[in-house]
């Protein structure tokens, strides 16, 4: 800190300049929300961003101001003023006032004081609003459900359609529409779709929470007459679930409940909820499902016209009907609460890039892109014409669609025309994963091009963060599929994949992506909800299960069920919320507790999925690194991830107690796996990666490891012989012990296995196999051959890391300290890599010309860098016309150099912009 005074006070007249009319920016709360509108706010907490600045910027002090109006925020602020509080941090700050009431709208802003106590001005005005979370008013609502219709499959019902009329007789000030459903659903308000998202509240576990939306429609009333509309299907609630074909897992008929809140000028209040005057209808969707498709009728269109409009005569439409609130209450009716991750809507929207008739009335769609969401079809054809519509990810050789990969899922939709005009129609109530379209069924002839369909692009509304390029097509390509396999399986949990009879929050998957995703995009919103739906999924007995939700499978085992304590960890490295750790400690206490059950003398069992997917494994099932050896490293691991949480939360004989379990976890894994030459479990690469990675053999013995994994890879003809397990880890400790050539190697290997391979034969998303297809021998076994699969994705972490070159300190996460150390190779002759840090902007980019390695680095605000360069002699380092000695001392650092690696180091970097430039050997 001494450091940095001595810094700021270098800077400090020309910074007093630059800081006059200099604001906070980027005002947020909780999960990086800017002015929300019914988001979770449990537990509250405050962020921004200093302004960028000419100079150096630091943060010594803020102040919060919080008010339920306007004139109050700028007067005296009547829910919180935090006063002048001594603080570097402007991340995650805890709100310190009263209870936020159910529904209340409050105004905030923030001022900060730079390192030299000036003042900057006050920020905008930002809000936040609360959804309704007083559960005496849900209660007043009833929870309905379809009372029409004919069972379409097994115990299902139709999707239908509710509607209730009311009026409003007086000035409105504002009105919020406030719903949760077991299900899926779509509200419209006097004809109109309320909001722009699909696939209602998420899923979650519905027996014990469901979410809910609040949607402003204050504009969207009318004076008078106005007419509310609800669409209700089954989606995650009774829809088709995992590969067993099981249905109805939470229930048989989908439910859902709506409060809308409108509060007139002169104050009073009225409200409208569900409950048995509500009427319902079949509407003109046959069926829906989230494996299957959906099926439209739109000639029963006309006996609907108007439904969601005023007028409308629902005569002859029966009463909903109402859930047993009794028996509800009885079974321990599941909480509504305001959800927690922003919704799904359509992200972008793509063009074919070709459109095939290769038989009258079948058409064939390419999207260049294989993608998940849905379509939306623009066509005109008699009436009566079945318009069927296929999904793939892949064609067969003689162009047809490859389907088999679906399993169970029939992923097909229908489209009955009416026969008029032009007829769009958009399945909402399922969702496909596909690059290719099918439409079949049409008419000779028909007038069918690139206008006549869309692709809609769905995914959970996260901001992309990251970006990363280099001078490398290939690895391009690597990371636009990474982000595709990404934006494919965040839909309201991380899914394993998006278009077979599966789609499940797999706990391992998660796990090991996790760090990338937190790079792509913001994911922490996405995690805070999932990190609840595991806690709501641990066993009894404390184990964490394979899938959250969990709708099947039971203990997760290692790797999978580590997830519990992984996940949070990397969310607070990425963005700094200890909440992540405080929230789910308790849950990580039980699991380590169990596992020590668990096991005999600290080993585990042999249980779980092995290196999942291992390629050459001796036996499949199993995988050529033992199971007990996985899940021994395991218990290590996340015993010490628990010690470190434990010590930042300030719980150091918890801390002390984790640690000695997991050395005593190590020891025992020495003993018991690890020969007198080193050779770890049966010799795989995995074992040896788990061994590396977690620290789990004694200082003297790892070099003899690394050794051997070397050696390893070389039996393999320089290949990877990894799975799920073994791959995230590879790149990095290649890295950590020196060998990042042979990292290199192993990622630009263009031969099976590698993450190349796919590439070459046209893969636009991350496979689930290394060959789930190869031009050579056509497809894999159909039975687990998805197409978009983000686990071997995991290697985009190191690309940001090691190629773009920085992360962050894991001492102040978030990048409040950046560490930049790129690991040069693999002949890239450039790299840009560029962060939307919770800090602001971080970026590394290079180029490498007639040897001269050319560096930009930015450094966020309000934080430092430790700047490592990829050269042992200072003498070939430069900043503009200084050497790096003069434009250190210039800027009071000292020049370090790193013990393990001889490679020089700046530490305590100030923020800023700079470029440096090395001469290369
Ligand atoms: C899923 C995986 C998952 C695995 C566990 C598969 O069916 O698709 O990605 O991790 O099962 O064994």
């Amino acid at each position: 800190m001494k450091k940095l005074n001595l810094i700021s006070a270098a800077f400090f007249f020309s910074a007093l300049a630059a800081f006059s009319g200099q604001k906070p920016e980027s005002l947020s709360v909780c999960d990086f929300q800017q002015n929300p509108l019914g988001m979770n706010l449990e537990p509250l907490t405050f962020s921004w961003k200093l302004p960028e600045s000419p100079r150096p910027i630091y943060q010594s002090a803020y102040r919060i101001v919080v008010a339920t109006n306007a004139q109050a925020l700028e007067k005296f602020p009547d829910v919180w003023d935090s006063g002048k509080v001594k603080s570097n941090q402007n991340l995650h700050i805890p709100y310190g006032g009263r209870k936020v009431l159910s529904t209340e709208k409050l105004l905030w802003k923030v001022m900060f004081w730079d390192d030299a106590d000036n003042a900057s001005e006050w920020s905008q005005t930002n809000s936040l609003e609360a959804g309704l979370t007083d559960m005496s008013e849900w209660k007043n609502a009833d929870w309905i459900k379809t009372s029409v219709g004919k069972i379409f499959i097994n115990d299902r019902m139709m999707p239908c359609i509710f509607r209730k009329e009311f009026s409003v007789e007086k000035k409105i000030a504002k009105a919020r529409l406030y719903i949760a459903s077991r299900g899926i659903f779509e509200a419209h308000l006097n004809g109109k779709k309320i909001g722009d998202e699909f696939w209602g509240t998420g899923w979650t576990d519905y027996k014990k929470r469901v979410q809910s939306n609040t949607y402003d429609v204050t504009n969207m009333l009318n004076d008078g007459a106005n007419a509310l509309g609800l669409t209700l299907a089954d989606g995650w609630f009774s829809g088709s679930m995992t590969w067993g074909n099981k249905e109805c897992f939470y229930g048989k008929r989908p439910e859902i409940i709506a409060v809308l809140i409108i509060t007139f000028a002169d104050g009073s209040v009225k409200k409208i909820n569900t409950d048995n005057t509500w009427k319902n209808a079949k509407s003109a969707i046959l069926a829906a499902d989230i494996y299957d498709g959906e099926a439209y009728d739109a000639r029963l269109e006309e006996n609907i016209l108007g439904w969601d409009k005023t007028g409308f005569d629902d005569s002859k439409w029966l009463n909903a009907d109402v859930a047993n609130r009794q028996i509800a209450e009885a079974k321990g009716e599941s909480l509504i609460e305001p959800r927690r991750n922003t919704p799904i809507r359509t992200i972008q929207t793509l063009k074919p890039i070709s459109v095939k008739n290769p038989k009258s009335g079948v058409y064939i769609f390419d999207f260049g892109q294989n993608l998940v969401g849905s379509i939306n079809m623009a066509l005109k054809a008699p009436r009566n014409t079945v318009l069927k519509i296929r999904y793939a990810e892949m064609l067969n050789d003689d162009g047809s669609l490859y389907t088999e990969n679906y399993r169970t899922a029939d992923s097909t939709d229908y489209y009955i025309f009416k026969g008029e005009s032009l007829e769009k129609w958009t399945p909402s109530f399922t969702y496909h994963g596909f690059r290719y379209v099918e439409f079949s069924g049409l008419p000779d002839e028909s007038d069918v091009d690139e206008n006549s369909l869309t692709a809609l692009v769905w995914h959970n509304d996260m901001k992309q963060i990251g970006k990363f390029s280099t001078s490398n097509n290939l690895i391009n390509k690597l990371q636009s599929n990474i982000i595709w396999g990404q934006k494919g399986n965040f839909f309201s949990t991380p899914t394993d994949c998006p278009q077979r009879d599966e789609r499940l929050g797999w706990t391992g998957d998660a796990q090991v992506f996790a760090p990338t995703a937190a790079f792509n995009f913001d994911v922490s919103a996405f995690f805070r909800k999932w990190t609840l739906d595991l806690r709501d999924a641990q066993r009894p007995n404390g184990s964490f299960p394979s899938l959250a939700p969990a709708v099947a499978g039971g203990d997760g085992g290692p790797a999978w069920a580590d997830a519990g304590v992984i996940v949070p960890w990397v969310n607070y490295l990425a963005y700094g919320d200890k909440n992540f750790l405080s929230e789910n400690y308790e849950a990580m206490k039980l699991f380590i507790a169990y596992m020590k059950k668990d096991s005999t003398d600290y080993i585990r069992r042999d249980l779980g999925y092995g290196d999942w997917l291992q390629p050459y494994a001796e036996n499949p099932r199993n995988t050529d690194t033992p199971r007990d050896l996985i899940a021994t490293a395991y218990f290590a691991y996340s015993a010490k991830l628990t010690s470190k949480i434990a010590l930042i939360l300030d719980k150091k004989e918890d801390a002390k107690y984790f640690e000695d379990l997991s050395k005593n976890v190590a020891e025992a894994f020495t003993k018991k796996f690890v020969d007198e030459n080193c050779i770890v479990g049966k010799d795989s690469q995995t074992a040896y990666l788990l061994a590396l990675a977690f620290d789990l053999l004694p200082e003297e013995k790892r070099q003899q490891a690394l050794d051997n994994l070397i050696k390893a890879i070389e039996k393999a003809g320089g290949h990877l012989r990894t799975g799920f397990v073994g791959t995230p880890l590879l790149a990095n400790v290649l890295t950590r012990f020196g060998k990042s050539q042979e990292a290199y190697k192993l990622l630009l290997k263009e031969s099976y296995p590698s993450w190349i391979f796919s590439i070459n034969q046209g893969a636009t998303t991350m496979w689930e196999r290394w060959n789930s297809y190869s031009k050579k021998d056509g497809f894999g076994s159909a039975g687990m051959n998805s197409f978009n699969h983000y686990a071997y994705g995991a290697i985009g972490q190191w690309m940001y890391e090691k190629i773009g070159g920085f992360e962050t300190s894991q001492a102040a996460p978030a990048y409040k300290e950046t560490i930049f150390a790129p690991e040069l190779g693999g002949g890239f002759t450039s790299a840009s890599a560029q962060l939307e840090s919770p800090y602001g902007l971080i970026k590394s980019e290079w180029k490498i010309q007639d040897k001269i390695f050319v560096w930009n680095i930015t450094i966020a605000p309000n934080t430092s860098g430790k700047i490592v360069f990829p050269t042992d002699s200072v003498k070939n380092i430069s900043a503009g016309n200084m050497s790096i000695q003069e434009w250190a001392s210039k800027h009071n650092l000292l020049i370090d150099v790193c013990k393990s690696s001889g490679r020089i180091v700046l530490k305590n970097v100030p923020n800023s912009k700079y470029e440096f430039k090395v001469k290369l050997n």
